[in-house]
């Protein structure tokens, strides 16, 4: 496993495991299981993806099997924007994530979204930093100038910020001012979230076929060499295996370039931070009383 260095001096995995849109808690501790026994020892979940309970269960059987210890695991998990009316709601909203996942902290713990009082919540999440409870704290969904206000502003800076980020939504400038702020980019949707189709591209099966990979492998090591975190999620065996399998081969610089030619300067996704009718989906989204 390879890892990134966080501006705090925690070590996280280059690689992980998302388990947004696996609400069935079965599937999902059997997911997140068979992705654990796969290698990955980060896994991406949120509170509102209503399945933090499961990610516990899974990690609670990988440790009881010996398969790793809790020290070994990264576990990822989000502050929802209905918990972001206030310091103490957001602090209460991460003592419910770790109370949810039945662990004894969480490793990350992001500002989902910048909606509502991000900046009560975020020192709702300092206090619950402080206090041991995460490990490390970030953020989700920060654009660049948002990102940028943020950093010049609050008092601890923010380890994390994940965003949407494949060939398709290559986004530079929020690589580049990552980078000033010494934030690590982790990419959601890095295989296109089921968008795009490049299982079906040309130029990515004809790179693939060069070094024996998947496009899929492909599509997430070209992030990795980007610096970037990737979080692949699927419920399929075959695939959890496959898309941990890519740190045997090394794109050169001009199949970097071709693939970041892909880019529309847009992304084709649901989540439409610019436009009005997302952020009030999001900031009338409850995911409890
Ligand atoms: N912070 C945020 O706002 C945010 C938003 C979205 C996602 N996320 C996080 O990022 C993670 C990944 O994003 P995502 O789930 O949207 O998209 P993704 O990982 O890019 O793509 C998942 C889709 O690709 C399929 N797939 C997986 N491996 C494949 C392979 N090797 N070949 C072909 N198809 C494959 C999956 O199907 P099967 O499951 O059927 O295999 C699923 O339909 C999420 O699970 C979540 O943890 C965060």
């Amino acid at each position: 496993m390879e890892y990134v260095t966080l501006n705090n001096g925690i070590k996280m995995p280059i690689i992980g495991f998302g388990v947004f849109q696996v609400p069935d808690k079965g599937q999902c501790q059997e997911a997140t299981y068979q992705a654990i026994k796969a290698g990955y020892r980060l896994i991406d979940t949120a509170a509102s993806y209503t399945n933090e309970d499961a990610v516990g269960k899974a990690v609670k059987q990988a440790i009881d099997e010996g398969i790793c210890t809790r020290e070994d695991l990264f576990i990822t998990s989000k502050l929802w924007v209905q918990d972001m009316e206030n310091e103490e709601t957001a602090y209460q909203g991460v003592v419910a994530s770790v109370k949810k996942s039945g662990l004894e902290y969480i490793d990350l713990y992001l500002l989902h979204q910048a909606m509502k009082d991000y900046f009560a919540a975020w020192r709702g999440m300092e206090k619950a930093y402080e206090e041991g409870l995460v490990k490390a704290i970030g953020v989700s969904n920060f654009y660049p100038n948002i990102l940028t206000n943020f950093c010049e502003t609050v008092r601890i800076q923010p380890v994390v910020n994940q965003v949407e980020l494949h060939p398709y939504f290559t986004q530079e400038l929020a690589l580049k001012t990552m980078k000033e702020y010494d934030v690590v980019p982790e990419a959601w949707a890095p295989l296109g979230g089921g968008r795009y189709n490049p299982f079906e591209n040309d130029m990515l099966l004809a790179i693939a076929q060069k070094y024996h990979k998947t496009v899929g492998q492909v599509l997430l090591r070209w992030n990795i060499q980007r610096g970037v975190v990737v979080i692949p999620k699927s419920t399929h065996i075959e695939r959890i295996q496959e898309n941990i399998d890519v740190f045997d081969f090394e794109l050169n610089d001009e199949e970097m370039k071709k693939i970041a030619s892909l880019d529309m300067g847009y992304n084709g996704s649901r989540a439409k931070h610019f436009e009005p009718d997302f952020v009030r989906m999001c900031v009338t989204r409850k995911i409890h009383d």
